[in-house]
């Protein structure tokens, strides 16, 4: 099908028949869903259902043996992701962050999310290192943007500490920021809540929500961990096996008998 035949009525992702083998084993096996704009969607499935090999194929690090993978990219043009290389995604508007946390130690917090600026912006670093005004005002305005975005996740009053020796939740909030600096119009955040304790991973549910709101983006949330999937997603698709499983609010998953069974491996009795 034709890129501008797909219908992506309020759809920022759509993914169809998704699949892709390492040898023999099917890591995702025909698996199709659809984000919404302005969604929290969650990809969740136990140990080895395949939701980092979709991520990676999203994001083109791999590419699958067959499906589509339609983007609605920031001039709001369809895009099949499969034509794209891995380094021109985020000029199409997506953004991952990483499961390990990728900083630069010895710069501050607001430099490590400046990093993450538009290549426009990092060819003006060296103009402004000989005082162009453009470059200058450029600057600050980016300044203000990061600043604003480390307020809505709450760690502004550390911008201008160095990275090296933050706690590992700041950390994660740094990377988180750095994503969301080249107006992204869909983040994927790979295992946000890997490595939180209980009281972190409901504070990033909360900033996480108001990240969607304030910047008008859709996230995709990769995860293991049930309780924030459940905390902060509109919908969920649960996969196991590299199959569909189910689809449907968290509410709707948690009840789901198929997801039950998938995640305790028995047979679960409700009354
Ligand atoms: N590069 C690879 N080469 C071979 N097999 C792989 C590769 N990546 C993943 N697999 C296999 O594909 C299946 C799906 O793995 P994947 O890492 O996508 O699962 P996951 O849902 O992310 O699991 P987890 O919750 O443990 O992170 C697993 O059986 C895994 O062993
Ligand atoms: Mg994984």
């Amino acid at each position: 099908m034709h890129n501008n035949e797909v219908d992506m009525n309020g759809l920022v992702l759509k993914i169809e028949e998704l699949s892709i083998a390492f040898g023999g084993l099917k890591a995702v096996d025909g698996l199709s869903f659809e984000i919404k704009e302005n969604e929290v969607f969650g990809l969740i499935g136990p140990n080895g259902a395949g939701k980092t090999t979709a991520f990676n194929c999203i994001t083109q690090f791999y590419k699958p043996d067959s499906g589509a993978i339609y983007f609605k990219d920031r001039k709001g043009q369809t895009q099949n992701l499969l034509d794209h290389g891995v380094h021109e995604i985020i000029e199409l508007g997506l953004v991952r962050t990483f499961q390990n946390v990728e900083l630069i130690r010895e710069l501050s917090i607001i430099d490590n999310v400046l990093i993450g600026a538009h290549t426009d912006f990092k060819a003006t670093i060296f103009s402004q290192a000989f005082r162009f005004p453009k470059a200058v005002k450029e600057e600050r305005e980016m300044r203000a943007k990061a600043y604003k975005i480390l307020e809505t996740l709450g760690i502004e009053d550390r911008a201008n500490l160095p990275v090296g020796g933050q706690p590992y939740g700041i950390l994660k909030k740094v990377e988180f920021a750095r994503s969301l600096i080249s107006n992204p119009k869909l983040i994927i955040l790979d295992e946000p809540a890997a490595g939180l304790n209980d009281v972190e991973t409901i504070e990033l549910a909360s900033r996480i929500r108001k990240i969607r709101d304030e910047l008008g983006c859709s996230i995709l949330l990769v995860e293991h961990d049930m309780r924030l999937v459940m905390d902060v997603c509109d919908r969920i698709c649960a996969i196991s096996f590299g199959k569909f499983l189910a689809k449907g609010t968290p509410k709707e998953i948690k009840e789901n008998k198929a997801v039950q069974v998938a995640y305790l491996g028995i047979e679960v009795d409700h009354d």
